[in-house]
Protein backbone atom coordinates (compact mmCIF):
# COMPACT_ATOMS: atom_id res chain seq x y z
CA UNK A 1 0.00 0.00 0.00
CA UNK A 2 1.46 3.46 -1.01
CA UNK A 3 0.20 6.09 1.11
CA UNK A 4 -1.88 8.72 -0.41
CA UNK A 5 -1.30 12.40 1.05
CA UNK A 6 -4.27 14.57 0.18
CA UNK A 7 -3.86 18.18 0.01
CA UNK A 8 -7.33 20.64 0.62
CA UNK A 9 -8.29 22.54 -2.27
CA UNK A 10 -10.91 24.72 -1.04
CA UNK A 11 -11.99 27.89 -2.67
CA UNK A 12 -11.79 30.99 -0.33
CA UNK A 13 -9.96 29.29 2.47
CA UNK A 14 -5.92 29.52 3.04
CA UNK A 15 -3.44 28.11 5.27
CA UNK A 16 -1.35 31.19 5.28
CA UNK A 17 1.53 30.87 7.97
CA UNK A 18 1.77 28.52 10.95
CA UNK A 19 4.26 28.19 12.98
CA UNK A 20 5.50 28.80 17.20
CA UNK A 21 2.80 26.48 18.05
CA UNK A 22 -0.20 28.52 16.00
CA UNK A 23 -1.90 28.97 12.10
CA UNK A 24 -3.28 31.62 10.65
CA UNK A 25 -5.74 30.67 8.35
CA UNK A 26 -8.42 32.68 5.98
CA UNK A 27 -11.92 31.77 5.87
CA UNK A 28 -13.95 33.51 2.93
CA UNK A 29 -13.27 37.22 4.43
CA UNK A 30 -12.32 36.43 7.88
CA UNK A 31 -8.62 35.89 9.16
CA UNK A 32 -8.23 33.68 11.84
CA UNK A 33 -5.58 32.60 14.53
CA UNK A 34 -5.61 29.47 16.02
CA UNK A 35 -3.58 26.87 17.82
CA UNK A 36 -1.49 24.33 15.95
CA UNK A 37 0.60 21.97 18.11
CA UNK A 38 2.21 20.24 14.97
CA UNK A 39 3.40 24.41 14.23
CA UNK A 40 7.35 23.75 15.57
CA UNK A 41 8.81 25.79 12.72
CA UNK A 42 8.88 29.45 12.73
CA UNK A 43 6.40 31.44 11.33
CA UNK A 44 7.84 33.97 7.80
CA UNK A 45 4.54 36.42 7.87
CA UNK A 46 5.32 39.37 9.50
CA UNK A 47 3.32 40.34 12.42
CA UNK A 48 1.28 42.77 10.73
CA UNK A 49 -0.54 40.17 8.63
CA UNK A 50 -1.03 38.29 12.07
CA UNK A 51 -2.75 41.04 13.19
CA UNK A 52 -5.45 40.79 10.50
CA UNK A 53 -6.80 38.05 12.44
CA UNK A 54 -10.58 38.92 13.39
CA UNK A 55 -10.57 35.81 16.25
CA UNK A 56 -8.16 34.16 18.00
CA UNK A 57 -8.90 31.04 19.34
CA UNK A 58 -6.94 30.89 22.70
CA UNK A 59 -5.69 27.98 24.76
CA UNK A 60 -3.45 25.22 23.92
CA UNK A 61 -2.79 21.44 23.18
CA UNK A 62 -5.91 19.40 21.94
CA UNK A 63 -7.99 20.40 24.69
CA UNK A 64 -11.01 22.39 23.45
CA UNK A 65 -12.11 22.28 26.76
CA UNK A 66 -9.00 23.25 28.60
CA UNK A 67 -8.86 26.76 30.86
CA UNK A 68 -8.86 29.52 28.67
CA UNK A 69 -9.76 28.03 25.45
CA UNK A 70 -12.30 29.83 23.74
CA UNK A 71 -12.59 32.52 20.83
CA UNK A 72 -11.34 36.04 21.44
CA UNK A 73 -13.00 38.18 18.79
CA UNK A 74 -11.82 42.05 18.18
CA UNK A 75 -14.76 43.51 17.90
CA UNK A 76 -18.24 41.81 17.44
CA UNK A 77 -18.38 37.95 16.46
CA UNK A 78 -19.09 37.32 12.84
CA UNK A 79 -22.09 36.34 11.55
CA UNK A 80 -22.09 32.84 10.06
CA UNK A 81 -20.58 33.44 6.10
CA UNK A 82 -21.45 31.46 3.04
CA UNK A 83 -18.43 29.17 1.74
CA UNK A 84 -18.30 27.24 -1.35
CA UNK A 85 -17.48 23.87 -2.52
CA UNK A 86 -18.15 23.45 -7.02
CA UNK A 87 -21.51 24.91 -6.54
CA UNK A 88 -22.58 24.01 -3.28
CA UNK A 89 -22.45 27.14 -0.64
CA UNK A 90 -22.58 26.41 2.77
CA UNK A 91 -22.78 28.28 5.94
CA UNK A 92 -19.23 28.29 8.18
CA UNK A 93 -19.26 29.86 12.10
CA UNK A 94 -17.41 30.23 14.75
CA UNK A 95 -18.40 27.25 17.11
CA UNK A 96 -16.76 26.88 20.87
CA UNK A 97 -14.62 23.98 19.66
CA UNK A 98 -12.30 25.88 18.08
CA UNK A 99 -13.34 25.10 13.98
CA UNK A 100 -15.58 26.76 11.30
CA UNK A 101 -18.37 24.44 11.86
CA UNK A 102 -17.07 22.65 8.89
CA UNK A 103 -13.15 21.19 8.03
CA UNK A 104 -11.66 22.36 5.08
CA UNK A 105 -9.14 19.62 4.79
CA UNK A 106 -12.02 17.18 3.69
CA UNK A 107 -12.31 18.67 -0.14
CA UNK A 108 -10.02 15.07 -1.14
CA UNK A 109 -12.94 13.04 0.72
CA UNK A 110 -15.90 15.00 -1.21
CA UNK A 111 -13.87 14.95 -4.44
CA UNK A 112 -13.42 11.14 -4.35
CA UNK A 113 -16.99 10.84 -3.26
CA UNK A 114 -18.59 12.90 -6.23
CA UNK A 115 -16.37 10.97 -8.62
CA UNK A 116 -17.94 7.29 -6.97
CA UNK A 117 -21.47 9.23 -7.32
CA UNK A 118 -21.08 9.97 -11.00
CA UNK A 119 -19.42 6.17 -11.86
CA UNK A 120 -22.86 5.11 -10.10
CA UNK A 121 -25.09 6.99 -11.82
CA UNK A 122 -25.88 5.45 -15.38
CA UNK A 123 -28.39 6.31 -17.32
CA UNK A 124 -31.71 4.08 -16.62
CA UNK A 125 -30.52 3.47 -13.26
CA UNK A 126 -31.67 4.83 -10.08
CA UNK A 127 -30.69 7.61 -7.99
CA UNK A 128 -27.38 6.17 -5.78
CA UNK A 129 -28.19 6.22 -1.68
CA UNK A 130 -25.61 8.25 0.45
CA UNK A 131 -25.30 7.56 4.15
CA UNK A 132 -22.98 9.82 5.87
CA UNK A 133 -22.72 9.02 9.68
CA UNK A 134 -21.29 11.33 12.01
CA UNK A 135 -22.44 13.63 9.43
CA UNK A 136 -22.13 17.01 11.93
CA UNK A 137 -23.06 20.05 9.79
CA UNK A 138 -23.64 17.93 6.71
CA UNK A 139 -21.68 19.45 4.19
CA UNK A 140 -20.54 16.28 2.63
CA UNK A 141 -24.57 15.42 2.73
CA UNK A 142 -25.41 18.64 0.61
CA UNK A 143 -22.66 18.06 -1.62
CA UNK A 144 -24.12 14.50 -2.55
CA UNK A 145 -27.53 16.04 -2.66
CA UNK A 146 -26.09 18.49 -5.34
CA UNK A 147 -24.81 15.72 -7.38
CA UNK A 148 -28.06 13.29 -7.37
CA UNK A 149 -27.92 11.25 -4.48
CA UNK A 150 -30.56 10.56 -2.15
CA UNK A 151 -28.75 11.25 1.18
CA UNK A 152 -29.63 9.90 4.68
CA UNK A 153 -27.49 11.67 6.98
CA UNK A 154 -27.20 10.95 10.71
CA UNK A 155 -25.67 12.53 13.80
CA UNK A 156 -26.08 12.95 17.57
CA UNK A 157 -26.74 16.25 17.84
CA UNK A 158 -30.00 18.52 17.28
CA UNK A 159 -28.15 21.38 17.07
CA UNK A 160 -25.56 20.59 14.14
CA UNK A 161 -28.15 19.39 12.43
CA UNK A 162 -29.79 22.42 12.60
CA UNK A 163 -26.84 24.19 11.26
CA UNK A 164 -27.16 21.68 8.01
CA UNK A 165 -30.45 22.42 7.46
CA UNK A 166 -29.46 26.27 7.01
CA UNK A 167 -27.03 25.41 4.86
CA UNK A 168 -29.69 23.53 2.87
CA UNK A 169 -31.57 26.64 2.32
CA UNK A 170 -28.99 28.26 1.36
CA UNK A 171 -27.79 26.37 -1.06
CA UNK A 172 -30.97 26.46 -2.50
CA UNK A 173 -31.13 22.58 -2.24
CA UNK A 174 -34.50 22.14 0.15
CA UNK A 175 -36.03 20.23 -2.68
CA UNK A 176 -33.27 17.68 -2.56
CA UNK A 177 -33.65 14.10 -1.15
CA UNK A 178 -32.13 14.70 2.46
CA UNK A 179 -33.23 12.62 5.37
CA UNK A 180 -31.71 14.66 8.47
CA UNK A 181 -31.74 12.20 11.59
CA UNK A 182 -31.04 12.72 14.94
CA UNK A 183 -29.38 9.37 16.28
CA UNK A 184 -26.75 7.27 17.54
CA UNK A 185 -24.59 5.97 15.11
CA UNK A 186 -24.19 2.14 15.94
CA UNK A 187 -27.92 1.77 16.64
CA UNK A 188 -28.61 3.55 13.30
CA UNK A 189 -26.64 1.56 11.04
CA UNK A 190 -27.26 -1.75 12.96
CA UNK A 191 -30.98 -1.23 12.51
CA UNK A 192 -30.68 -0.47 8.76
CA UNK A 193 -28.98 -3.45 8.80
CA UNK A 194 -31.23 -5.57 10.61
CA UNK A 195 -33.67 -3.89 7.75
CA UNK A 196 -31.46 -5.31 4.83
CA UNK A 197 -31.29 -1.65 3.71
CA UNK A 198 -28.72 -0.84 1.34
CA UNK A 199 -26.49 2.20 0.24
CA UNK A 200 -24.03 2.87 -2.49
CA UNK A 201 -21.84 5.42 -0.44
CA UNK A 202 -21.17 5.14 3.03
CA UNK A 203 -18.81 8.51 4.91
CA UNK A 204 -17.69 7.64 8.21
CA UNK A 205 -16.26 10.27 10.23
CA UNK A 206 -16.48 9.41 14.13
CA UNK A 207 -15.24 11.23 16.70
CA UNK A 208 -12.64 9.98 19.60
CA UNK A 209 -15.14 10.01 22.06
CA UNK A 210 -18.75 11.05 21.40
CA UNK A 211 -22.43 10.29 23.21
CA UNK A 212 -25.49 9.72 21.14
CA UNK A 213 -29.33 11.49 21.39
CA UNK A 214 -29.80 8.73 24.79
CA UNK A 215 -26.29 9.22 26.08
CA UNK A 216 -24.84 5.99 24.41
CA UNK A 217 -21.35 5.68 24.42
CA UNK A 218 -18.90 6.46 21.81
CA UNK A 219 -15.22 5.28 21.71
CA UNK A 220 -13.72 4.61 18.94
CA UNK A 221 -11.42 2.21 19.67
CA UNK A 222 -13.79 -0.11 21.82
CA UNK A 223 -16.80 0.46 19.26
CA UNK A 224 -15.38 1.22 15.51
CA UNK A 225 -15.08 -2.73 14.80
CA UNK A 226 -18.95 -3.16 15.54
CA UNK A 227 -19.47 -0.04 13.70
CA UNK A 228 -17.72 -1.26 10.50
CA UNK A 229 -19.27 -5.05 10.55
CA UNK A 230 -22.72 -3.35 10.65
CA UNK A 231 -21.52 -0.87 7.59
CA UNK A 232 -20.51 -4.68 5.43
CA UNK A 233 -24.16 -5.18 5.95
CA UNK A 234 -25.64 -2.23 4.46
CA UNK A 235 -22.65 -1.18 1.81
CA UNK A 236 -24.13 -2.27 -1.98
CA UNK A 237 -21.73 -5.11 -2.28
CA UNK A 238 -21.99 -4.06 -6.20
CA UNK A 239 -19.58 -1.02 -6.12
CA UNK A 240 -20.66 0.65 -3.29
CA UNK A 241 -17.67 2.47 -1.70
CA UNK A 242 -16.69 3.76 1.83
CA UNK A 243 -14.65 6.39 3.64
CA UNK A 244 -13.71 6.13 6.87
CA UNK A 245 -12.05 9.36 8.20
CA UNK A 246 -10.66 10.13 11.98
CA UNK A 247 -9.27 12.87 13.67
CA UNK A 248 -7.19 13.63 16.56
CA UNK A 249 -6.91 9.38 17.61
CA UNK A 250 -3.90 7.79 18.97
CA UNK A 251 -3.75 6.07 15.53
CA UNK A 252 -2.28 5.95 12.26
CA UNK A 253 -4.12 5.09 8.96
CA UNK A 254 -2.18 1.72 8.45
CA UNK A 255 -4.64 0.94 11.49
CA UNK A 256 -7.58 2.03 9.55
CA UNK A 257 -6.57 0.17 6.36
CA UNK A 258 -6.34 -3.13 7.96
CA UNK A 259 -9.12 -2.92 10.33
CA UNK A 260 -11.29 -2.68 6.92
CA UNK A 261 -9.16 -5.24 5.20
CA UNK A 262 -10.37 -7.57 7.40
CA UNK A 263 -13.88 -6.36 7.24
CA UNK A 264 -14.12 -5.59 3.85
CA UNK A 265 -11.39 -8.59 1.68
CA UNK A 266 -12.56 -7.76 -1.41
CA UNK A 267 -12.30 -4.71 -2.10
CA UNK A 268 -11.81 -3.44 -6.03
CA UNK A 269 -9.77 -0.51 -4.53
CA UNK A 270 -8.65 0.30 -1.34
CA UNK A 271 -6.50 2.94 -0.85
CA UNK A 272 -5.35 5.09 2.66
CA UNK A 273 -3.23 7.88 4.16
CA UNK A 274 -3.27 11.29 5.46
CA UNK A 275 -5.29 14.79 4.71
CA UNK A 276 -2.90 18.17 5.00
CA UNK A 277 -3.39 21.20 4.91
CA UNK A 278 -1.00 22.94 3.07
CA UNK A 279 0.71 26.32 3.28
CA UNK A 280 0.46 28.99 0.90
CA UNK A 281 3.59 30.60 0.31
CA UNK A 282 5.72 27.82 2.15
CA UNK A 283 6.44 24.25 1.13
CA UNK A 284 5.05 23.16 4.80
CA UNK A 285 2.08 20.57 5.63
CA UNK A 286 0.17 20.42 8.51
CA UNK A 287 -1.73 17.22 8.41
CA UNK A 288 -5.02 17.11 10.14
CA UNK A 289 -6.61 13.52 9.60
CA UNK A 290 -6.22 9.64 8.75
CA UNK A 291 -8.65 7.94 6.66
CA UNK A 292 -9.12 4.87 4.00
CA UNK A 293 -11.41 4.53 1.37
CA UNK A 294 -12.21 1.47 -0.62
CA UNK A 295 -14.71 0.34 -3.55
CA UNK A 296 -16.65 -2.60 -3.53
C1 LIG B 1 -15.71 14.65 13.77
S1 LIG B 1 -17.35 15.33 13.73
C2 LIG B 1 -17.76 14.89 12.09
C3 LIG B 1 -17.25 15.87 11.08
C4 LIG B 1 -18.07 15.97 9.77
N1 LIG B 1 -18.17 14.69 9.11
C5 LIG B 1 -17.56 17.03 8.85
O1 LIG B 1 -16.80 16.74 7.95
O2 LIG B 1 -17.88 18.18 9.02
C6 LIG B 1 -18.16 14.22 14.82
C7 LIG B 1 -19.68 14.24 14.84
O3 LIG B 1 -20.09 13.04 15.50
C8 LIG B 1 -21.27 13.28 16.24
N2 LIG B 1 -21.42 12.19 17.21
C9 LIG B 1 -20.69 11.95 18.31
N3 LIG B 1 -21.11 10.80 18.93
C10 LIG B 1 -22.11 10.31 18.18
C11 LIG B 1 -22.94 9.15 18.26
N4 LIG B 1 -22.81 8.27 19.25
N5 LIG B 1 -23.85 8.95 17.29
C12 LIG B 1 -24.00 9.84 16.27
N6 LIG B 1 -23.25 10.94 16.14
C13 LIG B 1 -22.32 11.18 17.08
C14 LIG B 1 -21.10 14.65 16.81
O4 LIG B 1 -22.37 15.24 17.10
C15 LIG B 1 -20.34 15.37 15.67
O5 LIG B 1 -21.25 16.06 14.86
Amino acid sequence: MTPLILATNLKDYALLDSGNGRKLEKFGPHVVDRPEPQAMWPTHLPQSDWDKAVAIFTGQGDDDEGAGARWQFKGAQPAPWPMEYGKTKFLARFTPFRHMGFFADQTPHWDFMLEQLKRQKQPGTEQPKLLNVFGYTGVASLIAAQAGAHVTHVDASKKAIGFARESQELAGLSDKPIRWIVDDALKFVEREARRGNLYDGILLDPPKFGRGPDGQKWEVFEHLPALLAATKEILNPKGGFLILNAYAIRSSFITLHDLTTLTFPKSTLHESGELVTPEKFRPLRIPTAIFTRLVL
